[in-house]
């Protein structure tokens, strides 16, 4: 049996990068895939993908950042295919590496609204299915930044930091209910997130990427992917609250 055989998985942030390899991956494993994404484009492309696969696939055009939306998404999964059964909090933005003396106010909310009021939100959405259930798996996509201290900017390390918060928590309070609640900390993955920074802070970038030297070398999303599935998979069914660092020990030098 395939390791997802039937299982219901949203996917924010799925039309780029990570998600979108994260999204194959699962559909590969028996999965039925919900797309979210703000960018309709890259929804169209990755559900387009799914079905060549043989996939069933929705997408779903979400802000999340926005309630209603965090709604819909789920509104139109229960809708399509009658339950969920993973939640894949992966839609993120990075800071251009702002430090804190140059971080602006609008950086900074658009960081915390998007890497942490969404994943909030998504959460807090799907929490009552799963505990009507008694089961349920999320995956959240913190950072290597949210496990060190000086390898992104201000806000995108603050933010990173509170999704393995949030990952514990969860892990914490609804592990009693069946519910796991895990994170994957990725150092570098090269993908439009990485290749398309603008304005970037020199100073910010110059200290962040001191120790860049000591990075073995950069991964692929499907190296990540592959985390996301065994933590979304029960193969990982005694793993509750951890953020797994994906960044072939650098941070363990
Ligand atoms: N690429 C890396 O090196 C790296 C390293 C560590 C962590 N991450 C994290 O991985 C996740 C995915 O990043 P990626 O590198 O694949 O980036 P990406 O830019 O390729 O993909 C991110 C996707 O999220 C979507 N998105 C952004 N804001 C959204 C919103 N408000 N609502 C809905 N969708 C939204 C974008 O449209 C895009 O499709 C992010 O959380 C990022 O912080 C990436």
């Amino acid at each position: 049996m395939a390791r997802l055989e039937n299982k219901v998985a949203i996917i924010t942030g799925s039309g780029s990068g990570i998600g979108k390899e994260i999204a194959i991956t699962y559909a590969k494993e028996g999965a039925n895939i919900v797309v979210a994404d703000f960018n309709e484009a890259g929804i169209q492309q990755t559900v387009k993908e799914l079905n060549e696969l043989g996939t069933k696939a929705i997408g779903v055009k979400v802000d999340v950042t926005n309630e209603e939306d965090i709604s819909k998404m789920v509104d139109e999964t229960v809708k399509a295919f009658g339950t969920i059964d993973i939640l894949v909090n992966n839609a993120g933005i990075s800071d251009n590496m702002q430090a804190a003396a140059n971080v602006t106010d609008d950086v900074w909310e658009r960081v915390m609204n998007i890497n942490v009021n969404g994943v909030m939100r998504g959460i807090r959405k799907v929490l009552p299915i799963f505990l009507e259930k008694g089961a349920g798996t999320i995956v959240n996509m913190a950072s290597i930044s949210g496990l060190t201290g000086g390898r992104g900017g201000l806000a995108y390390t603050a933010s990173k930091h509170a999704v393995v918060g949030m990952t514990k928590n969860i892990a914490s309070q609804y592990g009693p209910q069946n519910i796991r609640c895990n994170a994957i900390g990725p150092a570098h993955i090269p993908t439009p997130l990485t290749e398309n920074m603008a304005n970037i802070d020199t100073f910010g970038m110059e200290v962040a990427t001191r120790g860049v030297n000591t990075m073995v070398k950069p991964g692929t999303t499907s190296e990540i992917a592959n985390i996301a599935l065994f933590l979304a998979s029960e193969e990982s069914s005694y793993i509750n609250g951890v953020t797994l660092a994906a960044d072939f020990g650098w941070s363990a030098y």
